[in-house]
């Protein structure tokens, strides 16, 4: 039963996680930087690079204790050494060669974006809250990544052979959720806030834009963050005065802006699953916790999968279970592996 220990440092979460086989999580220790990043109302990336240099050591300590195994006894280290912030990227993966090096241990460097698609296949820590079987199903599917820095359509065949298909040509959905949240005055970060007031609101209160683009795989946010602006603010000329929002209506903007977002979503993974052989969609990333998108897809055409939600955000368990399936496969990595801020969907944007 190899034991991996994953390493995940791409934005501002701190974490380590030993994974048994790729399913059973034996610990995960997430130290989040949100409380010093909210004064900004974003992340700094300085700033985020020197807190993982803080926390990465009693994480990477923790996660091992809580496993009840040493460095020593694990049989890869996995590291998430794409996409991401530069700086944060390569405090985990500096973290993951010396360990590798020092231990005489196989590296393996693992993508972020889908890892958090493998996070469906993850046991909670201490537990199965559904059957194996059932959680072996989902392939072949589409696999929808929606965070806070990625957007995101791939085509999963199975673990070892997922090809991305569409992703955001300007914000992805999280930023919007957060930039939205920011406009409205509820805080940082403003995903979970904005989904739980949207349940008080009217979806249909204000029909804000859906951008289709044409019959492409790839989303845009931009248009629909920006005109939540102009209704919150009023256009030139006819600028609202600060504040004239209430309780009531915040609470339709939130409903309104959220249900395009499904909608947006929705639309993107009809289209994938009728372009491919797909038997169901797993969705990933921190807004896959959304109560809103969880429900719209609750009794969709096909199966759909959703993380734990203590692995819908960021997290290491999945980059070490991801991390086991390229264990299995003999894809490891050397020395001068580096870290890659752009990754895969920087490089098929550059290459269209
Ligand atoms: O996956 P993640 O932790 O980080 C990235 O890889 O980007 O995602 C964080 C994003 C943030 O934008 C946060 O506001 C959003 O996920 N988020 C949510 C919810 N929970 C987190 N968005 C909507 N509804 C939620 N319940
Ligand atoms: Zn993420």
């Amino acid at each position: 039963m190899p034991l991996i220990l994953g390493i995940e440092s791409t934005c501002d979460e701190t974490a380590a996680a030993v994974v048994e086989n790729g399913t059973r999580v034996l610990s995960n220790v997430v130290a989040s930087q949100a409380a010093i990043h909210a004064v900004y109302q974003g992340v700094v990336p300085e700033i985020a690079a020197r807190a993982h240099i803080e926390s990465l050591l009693p994480v990477l300590t923790e996660a091992c204790a809580t496993a009840g195994v040493r460095a020593a006894d694990v049989d890869a280290i996995a590291v998430a050494h794409r996409p991401g912030l530069i700086g944060s990227l390569l405090v985990g993966v500096t973290a993951a060669k010396t360990l590798a090096w020092s231990l005489g241990k196989p590296l393996i460097a693992v993508d972020h974006v889908r890892a958090h698609l493998y996070s469906v296949m993850l046991d909670p820590v201490g537990g199965l809250s559904f059957p194996h079987a059932l959680r072996l199903t989902p392939l072949p599917s589409v696999g929808l990544v929606c965070s806070g820095g990625h957007t995101a359509l791939y085509d999963v065949q199975s673990w070892r052979d997922v090809t991305l298909i569409g992703s955001t040509i300007d914000d992805a959905v999280g930023e919007a959720y957060d930039k939205v949240a920011t406009i409205l005055g509820l805080g940082y970060p403003g995903g979970p806030i904005l989904d739980t007031l949207a349940a008080q609101g009217d979806p249909k209160a204000i029909d804000f834009p859906r951008s289709r683009l044409g019959e492409s795989l790839d989303f845009s946010f931009s248009g629909l963050k920006t005109s939540v602006l102009y209704h919150v603010r009023g256009h030139k000329g006819r600028e609202r005065p600060p504040g004239s929002v209430n309780d009531a209506e915040r609470a339709d903007i939130a409903a309104s802006f959220q249900q395009a977002c499904i909608d947006i979503l929705v639309l993107k993974l009809r289209r994938a699953l009728a372009r491919t052989n797909a038997r169901g969609v797993i969705v990933g990333g921190g807004v896959s916790a959304n109560h809103g998108l969880r429900a719209a897809l609750a009794h969709f055409d096909v199966p759909a999968y959703f993380p734990e939600p203590a692995y819908c955000t960021d997290n290491a368990a999945m980059i070490a279970g991801l991390g086991y399936v390229m264990f299995a496969a003999g894809q490891f990595s050397d020395l001068s592996l580096d870290a890659s801020p752009g990754g895969e969907i920087a490089m098929a944007r550059r290459e269209t």
